[in-house]
């Protein structure tokens, strides 16, 4: 068995032990947008910290953790925090907790982030439904030797994002009146924002909004055979006219402002899985 295989096996049997439900749904929370989590009526916490294999968090006191419980009627587990390949953390150990989940028996994945807007027609707060991705400049997690196990060599990637959990999602925002946008996610390595040159060309190339996660989970999501949702808050805009210094305060303050319709739309989601 390959390293990978070997602790993947590690990681999900030390999780078996301490929680011996089987999850079907995995979500990923993005930056302010953790209050999903109050939601779930929760049968088990796990820190990432105690978790054989899983990535050290790089930051001091918010180590983030797997929360298991129930939500909407479903098995559900929430990573609270998720790694981004700007802290430094390789490819491989970003989309690791999306293949623990896999091995814990997740068939649907439901992601969100908060982005910056390209598209004119959006403003800040707006939800953007991800239709399909741009993969820019961020480092495909499935280089180098394919493990069979978890799928095949040259995944298809026509429908990265469930059609079908978009109609529902679709059918759940008309429902609450939250006037959904669906859109382009051009994925970015980060740290630094765009300058106003690369939003322009992000534009041009087909994007909606730009985010610095994501796309890497979904990939291996998407290899794994796994079904994904995902959603972006808009949280700045690219490309205005004016002067535009965007900052991770104000990234932060308007995912605050739309969480509330998210963790909703993501609720109601799961109900209706
Ligand atoms: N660019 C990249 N990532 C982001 C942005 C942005 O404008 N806003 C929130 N995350």
């Amino acid at each position: 068995m390959s390293v990978l295989m070997q602790q993947l096996r590690e990681t999900v049997s030390y999780i078996q032990k301490k929680y011996t439900s089987q999850p079907a749904v995995g979500i990923v929370l993005g930056s302010g947008l953790g209050n999903l989590a109050a939601e779930i009526q929760v049968e088990a916490e796990i820190s990432y910290n105690d978790i054989p294999h899983f990535p050290v968090s790089t930051v001091e006191g918010h180590s983030g953790k797997l929360i298991f419980g129930e939500l909407g009627g479903k098995k559900v587990v929430v990573m609270a925090g998720r790694f981004h390949f700007y802290e430094g953390y390789s490819p491989l150990q970003v989309s690791y907790p999306v293949r623990v989940m896999k091995l814990l028996g997740v068939d649907t994945l439901l992601l969100s982030n908060a982005a910056g807007g390209v598209n004119k027609g959006f403003k800040v707060g707006d939800l953007m439904i991800i239709t399909d991705h741009i993969s820019f400049f961020t480092v495909n997690p499935l280089l180098g030797k394919n493990e069979a196990e978890l799928g095949a060599r040259f995944p298809d990637m026509t429908e990265p994002y469930s059609k079908e959990l978009i109609e529902k999602a679709k059918a759940i925002g008309d429902k609450f009146g939250y006037n959904l946008k669906e859109g382009v996610y051009t994925g970015v390595t980060g740290p630094t924002f765009e300058t106003k040159a690369e939003y322009k060309l992000i534009k041009a190339v087909g994007g909606d909004a730009v985010g610095m996660s994501t796309v890497q989970e979904t990939i291996v999501a998407v290899h794994a055979g796994m079904k994904v949702f995902a959603l972006s808050v808009i949280t700045d805009l690219g490309i205005r006219e004016e002067e535009n210094v965007i900052t991770h305060e104000e990234v932060l303050a308007a995912a605050k402002e739309a969480e509330p319709k998210m963790t909703n739309l993501f609720k109601e989601l799961v109900a209706a899985l």
